[in-house]
């Protein structure tokens, strides 16, 4: 399985919104073929690997990180392919977390007379797809939450200002960040301050525009208005919500219905950019995987601090996933211990 991790990762970007997928076969002890899902729409792993296989050798064990799909979505079904006495064995990493999948190809191979054998190095398997199986286990987004401070941790120089606070390698350490996720989410006081671009400034696909606030309250000559972005209002988020009676202070209550809201437009991944009221609501919501801090190195003194409500906030649990120099610029990932 290990080896077919291997293979998936190979898929990097290019296959996403789809999952990364390995492929292994293994005939008498012997490794005799490999595949990886290479982009999306094409074909999957199931197929490179079986397709340099003799049809007529009989007992191969296919290694696969993911359930084979039982369903015809871009291409047939891959459980189509796996036959019996071919391949005697399947053993995956994990079921397909995609309600159409999820467990149907056990059934369908079994019935063939095909063993099965599920969970092997799941939690690494879950971990190169963490966007896909957050999306379908917890049916939000994968959030992560990105900011960049000074060091003694402002946002901004002053209220109303855009502050230039780190370097352009990690500005394009950000853009290729980006590229990777399916939206990306600023505040409206961002926007009105900024006009960001909020592009992958060439290096991917552009993330969709989501933007928290009052559509009326922003100039339409600011750029993202050519971006065809996605408004969500404090009452939007509010709508389906048990409590109407929210108090501006409480706007965190409102990031749960604002993801459940995302995850049926499709969204597997969120970046969330800020700015600082934003940033506080997702942060007191405790609803995010990944936060990418970025410290550059200047100090302000005073200014527009990243935590914006002056409520305690000691229930987060997070622990450093990585460290990374850009020039003298730091980023540090942390992830929620969950
Ligand atoms: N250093 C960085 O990483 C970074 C990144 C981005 C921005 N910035 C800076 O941050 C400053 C702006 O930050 P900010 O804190 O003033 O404002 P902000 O977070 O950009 O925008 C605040 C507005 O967003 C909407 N909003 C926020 N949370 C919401 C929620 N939970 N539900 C519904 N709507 C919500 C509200 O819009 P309505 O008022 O329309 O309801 C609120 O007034 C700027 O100076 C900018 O340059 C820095
Ligand atoms: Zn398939």
């Amino acid at each position: 399985m290990d080896i077919a991790i291997k293979e998936a990762i190979k898929g990097e970007d290019s296959v996403l919104p789809n999952p990364r997928v390995g492929a292994v076969i293994v005939s008498k002890g012997e490794i005799i073929s490999k595949g990886f899902h290479q982009f999306f729409g094409g074909p999957h792993a199931e197929v490179y690997a079986l397709d340099k296989i003799n049809n007529k050798m009989k007992d191969a064990v296919l290694y696969i990180t993911l359930e084979p799909c039982s369903h015809s979505g871009k291409t047939g079904p891959c459980t189509d392919l796996i036959t019996f006495p071919m391949i005697s064995k399947v053993v995956m990493g994990s079921l397909d977390p995609n309600p159409l999948v999820n467990g149907n190809s056990i059934k369908i191979l079994n019935g063939r007379g095909i063993t099965t054998k599920v969970g092997v190095l799941e939690k690494e398997v879950k971990k190169i797809n963490r966007h896909f199986f957050t999306f379908y286990e917890k049916k939000r987004p994968y959030v992560i939450i990105k900011y960049a401070t000074s060091l003694d941790g402002y946002i901004s120089k002053s209220i109303g200002k855009s502050t230039v606070i780190t370097g352009k390698e990690s500005k394009k350490s950000v853009h290729k960040l980006r590229a990777r996720c399916d939206g990306i989410l600023v505040g409206r006081k961002t926007v009105q301050i900024d006009d960001p671009d909020l592009s992958s400034h060439g290096l991917g696909n552009n993330p969709r525009i989501v933007i928290l606030g009052d559509k009326e309250k922003l100039n339409s000559n600011l750029k993202v208005f050519s971006k065809d972005p996605i408004f969500y209002s404090f009452l939007d988020t509010c709508k389906n919500s048990d409590s109407k009676n929210l108090e501006k202070e409480s706007l965190f209550n409102n990031i749960a219905p604002l993801l459940s809201k995302l995850y049926h437009e499709g969204m597997q991944s969120l970046l969330v950019e800020g700015g600082g009221e934003t940033i506080t609501s997702f942060l007191m919501s405790g609803l995010f995987d990944e936060i990418h801090a970025y410290i550059g190195p200047k100090i302000f003194g005073s200014g527009v601090p990243l935590f914006t409500i002056g409520t305690k906030m000691d229930h987060l649990n997070l622990i450093v996933n990585s460290f990374t120099e850009f020039k003298n610029d730091v980023r540090i990932v942390y992830k929620l211990d969950q």
